[in-house]
């Protein structure tokens, strides 16, 4: 007793971690298996995109050689998240799209950082001609209302300074969308805590759907981070101070950043150990 009352106490004196934040690591699906229904206010997740990165681990989600297996996989992510959700409870979910390989089935190596692009090119999916955009987020979002989400709005992060494609039969690529869902037809939407700002005297508006930020990377991290000013308008809008927050896909933990600078508790699952301990010395617990 007198040893659980010490070590309780060394836990409140030196324990870096706020009471209600945690990073699990594990794979998303069978992490929140475990959670009881109706324990988050709000997920904001980026989940790695079809194809693309290779995170160099089992179970990575994003490495399917099917588009419909990746799709599959994500709705089953996140019909587990809407369980989780509280019945008020909203879903950011930030994805962006990409296009067909046509007929090369590999990638040449990234010679700086080996471990960053997949070494295949997915097949082109059925019905898709090559250099067809593929609609990927919209794959994603229709089914994820066919699976009982309401699809709230489209919004368009759109990048200033997006990388330069060598495309010249095309406009270059300057955005992704972030899709805000519902569990349920009524939900908690901080309208105020989100408006914009209208005109130079001051005038405030509802927030638009159109949000232009700038990408950055964090260091350290060889894959996509999305920046905090993303995720901030949908940690204030689906949330109040206090909520509980989910990212299954926590990655370098930038939700887990925001959360603690807008009193937010959070939990952030992530696959790779590596990773997870790159967010734990961003969040200064280690
Ligand atoms: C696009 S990154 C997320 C980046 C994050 N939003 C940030 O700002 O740092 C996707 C993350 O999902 C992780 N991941 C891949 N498959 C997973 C799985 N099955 N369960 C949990 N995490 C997974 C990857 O390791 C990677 O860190």
């Amino acid at each position: 007793m007198g040893r659980d009352l010490t070590e309780a106490y060394q836990r409140l004196i030196f324990d870096p971690r706020p009471p209600g934040c945690e990073i699990i690591v594990g794979d998303a699906l069978s992490v929140l298996t475990g959670f009881p229904s109706n324990t988050f206010r709000c997920c904001v997740t980026s989940p790695p995109y079809w194809g693309l990165r290779d995170y160099g681990i089992p179970n990575q989600i994003g490495s399917e050689f099917h588009l419909n297996d990746y799709i599959d996989h994500l709705t089953k992510v996140f019909e587990e998240t809407r369980r989780v959700l509280t019945e008020d409870g909203t879903f950011w979910l930030n994805i962006g799209d990409s296009y067909t390989s046509g007929n090369r089935t590999w990638r040449a190596e990234d010679k700086k950082n080996p471990a960053r692009s997949m070494r295949y090119r997915p097949p082109t999916p059925e019905g898709l001609k090559p250099k067809d955009l593929i609609g990927v987020p919209w794959r994603i979002a229709f089914a994820l209302q066919e699976a009982g989400w309401y699809l709230r709005s489209d919004i368009i992060w759109y990048k200033p300074n997006c990388q330069p494609e060598s495309v010249k039969d095309r406009p270059t690529r300057a955005h992704e969308y972030v899709f805000m869902f519902s569990k349920s037809e009524k939900y908690l939407y901080n309208y105020e805590a989100v408006r914009e700002q209208a005109n130079s005297h001051g005038g405030r508006r509802n927030r638009r759907s159109v949000w232009a930020i700038n990408t950055i990377g964090y260091p350290g991290a060889h894959f996509a981070t999305f920046p905090p000013e993303l995720v901030e308008p949908c940690v204030l809008a689906g949330s109040n101070p206090g909520d509980r927050v989910l990212d299954p896909f926590f990655g370098s933990g930038t939700v887990g950043e925001v959360c603690l600078r807008l009193g937010r508790k959070f939990t952030g699952i992530e696959l790779k150990e590596a990773y997870a301990s790159l967010a734990r010395r961003r969040l200064k617990w280690q």
